[in-house]
C-alpha cells in the first residue's frame, strides 16, 4: 500500500517566524505540502512515533490533513491524534501533545493571515515539549528539502475525520478525539470557574469575537456553556474555511466590529477576539483599547489572583520590541525578567526550565507555562478571573496600574507590500549608521545607545543574532525596527515605538500623540520614506 513518489526539491520551503507559510494555490501546487511533510518527518524521524495533527479549519485544512494523515502512516508512525473535523486550535494542539506526551505534533495554520483559495495556508511542527520548533530543526527541514529525491504516502481512502473515536489508516492509528474537551478541562484547573460564574450571573456582559476562525467553538463551550456568559455573547463563532472574508488578526483594525461596539453607547463591560489559530488575543474595556505590552504587565501584576497561578511568577519573559512595562512589573515584584527576539519559540527553553511563568509579546500573544504556545482564550479568562477578584473595570485597573508603575506609550507602526529589495536597502543604510548614533540629539531626545538585537539562549547557549534594530533615547523612548518574518507578500516593515511616561501627570494621553516626536525621529533616522516610498503606515496597533 505504500507508494514511493520521486519527487524534485522545491526553492523556498524556509519555515519563518511560525512555521512555513505560502500562498494557498502554491501549497497546493504539486509535491508542494508532500515534500515538505517528508522533510518534516526524514528530520525528526516517524517510524513507531505519535503525533498530534491539527488546523485552524482554514481552505485546505481538510485536504493537507488526509495527505499528512496518509505520509504519517508511509512513514511508519504509530499513532496519530487529531483533531475532530481536521480542528485544533494551536494551544489546544499544544496541550494534546504535552498531555499524550506525544512526539510532537504537526499544525496546520497561517495563523493571523487570511484564509482561502487565493490566500494563505501554512504547516509547521511543534516539538514533544508543545511548544513551535526551535530554529536549529526548522533548518534542518529546510535542508532537507533542498535535496529530496522521493516521498512515501499511502494509498488509501479517507479517513473519516468528522467522527470522534479510533480508525486505522495502514498498520498506524488514528484517533480522532473532540477539539474543546481538553482544553477546556485544563482551563478549570487554571481559573477560578465559580468566580466567573457568578461574575456573569451577576450581569456581567462581555463579547467575544472570534472571527470566523477556530477559537468560537472553544469560547462558546467554556464562555457560554460552562460558565453562564449570555448566549450570542461569542461573535462570528463557526469556523469558515475562508474565515468570513474576514482578516482574523485580533486588532483594532482587523476587529474593527468589536473595537465599534465597545467604543460604543451601552459597550459591554469587556471584550476581546482572537486570530485564525487561535493563539492570539486582543482585550478591549469598554471605552478603552488595552495595548499587548500593558495587558501583558497587567497580568503579570495581578496573575496571583487566578488559582494556577497563587503561588506567583517564576519571571516574566516578553519580546526585544514588546514595551518595558513588564519588566517594571518584574522589579516590583522582585522576579527574573528576560528579552527574547520576536517568536513564541525562543520562549520555549525559558518555560521547560521553569524560568518564567508568563510570556508575551506586542504581536497579541500572551501565554503562560500552561501550554508551549501562546494562548488566546487562556489570556481572555486570566483577565476574566482578575476582573471577578478585583470587581474593578478595565479602565480602572489599567489607570491604578500606570499610576503604580508609571505609563510605557506604545505603538507599532506597520508598512506592508514593500517591495523586499527596497526594504532590505533601508535596513542596511540604518545598520550601518547604527554605531554613529549615541549622542545624537534627534526632536530634542539623546540617543544613548543603538544596536542590532542579538540574543544569546541563557538556557542552551545558542545565539541568535540580527533580531532588530534598536535606538534607545535618555528618557528611556525607544525605536525598533525590523522585517516581519510572517508575512507572505513581499516585505512588511515593523516599526515599534515607546515612550515612558514617569506620573502622576501625562499619564492619559492619546499614545499617537504621546509618540509624535519618537515617530518622527523613526521616519528621520531611517529616511523611510526616501527608501520605501512609504508615508504612512498600513496598520497602526
Ligand atoms: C507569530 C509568532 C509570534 C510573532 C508574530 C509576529 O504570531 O508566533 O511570536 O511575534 O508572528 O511575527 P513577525 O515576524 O510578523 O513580526
Ligand atoms: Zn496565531
Amino acid at each position: 500500500m505504500i507508494t514511493t513518489v520521486a519527487t524534485k526539491p522545491i526553492a523556498g520551503q524556509k519555515p519563518g517566524t511560525s512555521g512555513l507559510r505560502k500562498k494557498t494555490p502554491v501549497f497546493m501546487g504539486r509535491h508542494y505540502l508532500e515534500n515538505f511533510t517528508q522533510a518534516i518527518f526524514d528530520v525528526v524521524g516517524a517510524a513507531g512515533k505519535t503525533f498530534v495533527l491539527g488546523g485552524d479549519g482554514r481552505y485546505f485544512n481538510d485536504r493537507a490533513a488526509q495527505v499528512i494523515l496518509r505520509m504519517a502512516a508511509a512513514n511508519g508512525a504509530a499513532r496519530v491524534i487529531v483533531g475532530q473535523g481536521a480542528i485544533l486550535s494551536t494551544p489546544a494542539a499544544s496541550h494534546l501533545i504535552r498531555l499524550n506526551k506525544t512526539d510532537g505534533g504537526i499544525i496546520m495554520s497561517a495563523s493571523h493571515n487570511p484564509g482561502g483559495p487565493e490566500e494563505d495556508f501554512g504547516v509547521k511542527f511543534n516539538m514533544p515539549n508543545g511548544g513551535p520548533a526551535p530554529e536549529s530543526v526548522t533548518e534542518a527541514m529546510f535542508q532537507r528539502t533542498t535535496e529530496l529525491t522521493e516521498y512515501r504516502i499511502v494509498e488509501a481512502q479517507d479517513v473519516d475525520l468528522n467522527t470522534v473515536g479510533r480508525q486505522t489508516l495502514g498498520g498506524m492509528i488514528v484517533d480522532v478525539v473532540d477539539p474543546v474537551s481538553d482544553y477546556a478541562a485544563l482551563m478549570e484547573t487554571l481559573f477560578d470557574f465559580p468566580a466567573l460564574r457568578a461574575l456573569f450571573a451577576g450581569g456581567f456582559r462581555m463579547r467575544m469575537d472570534a472571527m470566523c476562525a477556530v477559537t468560537g467553538p472553544y469560547a462558546v463551550e467554556i464562555l457560554e456553556n460552562r460558565l453562564g456568559a449570555a448566549k450570542g455573547t461569542v461573535t462570528h463563532e463557526t469556523p469558515l474555511p475562508d474565515f468570513g472574508g474576514m482578516h482574523p488578526d485580533p486588532n483594532p483594525t482587523w476587529a474593527h466590529e468589536l473595537m465599534a461596539e465597545m467604543m460604543g453607547d451601552n459597550a459591554p463591560d469587556f471584550g476581546a477576539a482572537s486570530d485564525g489559530d487561535g493563539d492570539r488575543n486582543m482585550v478591549v474595556g469598554r471605552g478603552i483599547y488595552v495595548s499587548p505590552s500593558d495587558s501583558l504587565a497587567v497580568l503579570a501584576a495581578n496573575a496571583h489572583l487566578a488559582p494556577g497561578y497563587a503561588r506567583g511568577l517564576a519571571g516574566v519573559a516578553r519580546s526585544m520590541p514588546t514595551s518595558a512595562a513588564a519588566d517594571r512589573v518584574a522589579d516590583a515584584l522582585g522576579i527574573a525578567k528576560f528579552e527574547t527576539p520576536t517568536g513564541w519559540k525562543f520562549f520555549g527553553n525559558l518555560l521547560d526550565a521553569g524560568k518564567v511563568t508568563l510570556c508575551g509579546e506586542e504581536s497579541f500573544g500572551t501565554g503562560s507555562d500552561h501550554v508551549r504556545e501562546k494562548d488566546g482564550l487562556w489570556a481572555v479568562l486570566l483577565w476574566l478571573n482578575i476582573l471577578a477578584v478585583r470587581k474593578q473595570s478595565v479602565a480602572q485597573i489599567l489607570s491604578e496600574h500606570w499610576a503604580k508603575y508609571g505609563r510605557n506609550y506604545y505603538s507599532r507602526h506597520d508598512f506592508e507590500a514593500i517591495a523586499t529589495d527596497k526594504a532590505d536597502a533601508m535596513i542596511t543604510a540604518l545598520r550601518a549608521t547604527l554605531a554613529d548614533l549615541p549622542g545624537q540629539v534627534v526632536e530634542g531626545m539623546t540617543i544613548t545607545a543603538a544596536d542590532d538585537f542579538a540574543y544569546t539562549d541563557p538556557v542552551d547557549g545558542s545565539v541568535s543574532a540580527r533580531q532588530g534594530v534598536r535606538i534607545i533615547f535618555a528618557d528611556s523612548s525607544r525605536i525598533v525596527m525590523r522585517l516581519s518574518g510572517t508575512g507572505t507578500e513581499g516585505a512588511t516593515l515593523r516599526v515599534y515605538l515607546e515612550r515612558y511616561a514617569a506620573g502622576p501627570d501625562g499619564l492619559d494621553l492619546d499614545p499617537q500623540e504621546a509618540l509624535a516626536p519618537v515617530i518622527r525621529a523613526a521616519h528621520g533616522l531611517a529616511r523611510l520614506t526616501e527608501f520605501t516610498g512609504c508615508t504612512a503606515p498600513d496598520v497602526v496597533t
